[in-house]
């Protein structure tokens, strides 16, 4: 099934200056990208944003870390693309990730030391985490006019 997920390299990983990393890694895996921008969140879109996680204890780090600075946003269009999408970024402890993925690869924190510190566990990126969660995250990031529908060069020759 062709699928729309929402990619946000965090303030960590814009300051950690690898937005071209990132964006590399799902072009280079045939994946579309069909949005794109960069952003200052606020509070009440933290709120909005991470809606499921408000009750939690890490929610407030959490809020804090994602306002520290700018987010670049973006619309990852392909098959499967929410699970496939997740399998690239990673499993949401750096250090337990698997290398080859960008947590696995760029970042090392653990829970342990976040929590020692009161912090969020910053690990660079976040991605829908399934189909549901992708369609509201998309529409309340992205309105219709900032979506971009064409052919990668590998469609037009396989379509
Ligand atoms: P994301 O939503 O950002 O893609 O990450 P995820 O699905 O892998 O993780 P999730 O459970 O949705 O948590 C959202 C973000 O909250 C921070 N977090 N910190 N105990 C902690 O310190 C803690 N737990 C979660 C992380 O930044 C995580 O990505
Ligand atoms: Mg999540």
């Amino acid at each position: 099934m062709i699928e729309q997920t929402l990619v946000l390299i965090k303030p960590d990983g814009v300051k950690r200056g690898l937005i071209g990393e990132v964006t590399k890694r799902f072009e280079l895996r045939g994946l579309k990208i069909v949005g794109i921008k960069m952003v200052r969140v606020d509070p009440d879109f933290s709120k909005k944003h991470y809606a499921a996680h408000i009750d939690k204890k890490f929610y407030l780090g959490l809020e804090k870390f994602i306002i520290s600075g700018p987010i670049v946003a973006m619309i990852i269009e392909g098959i499967d693309a929410v699970e496939v999408v997740r399998k690239i970024v990673g499993s949401t402890e750096p250090k337990g990730a698997d290398v080859g993925t960008i947590r696995g690869d760029y970042a090392h924190t653990s829970y342990g030391h976040a929590d020692e510190q009161g912090k969020a566990i910053e690990n660079l990126i976040h991605a829908s985490g399934n189909s549901d969660e992708a369609k509201q995250e998309v529409a309340l990031w992205f309105s219709i006019d900032e979506l971009h529908s064409y052919k990668l060069s590998h469609e037009e020759h396989t379509l």
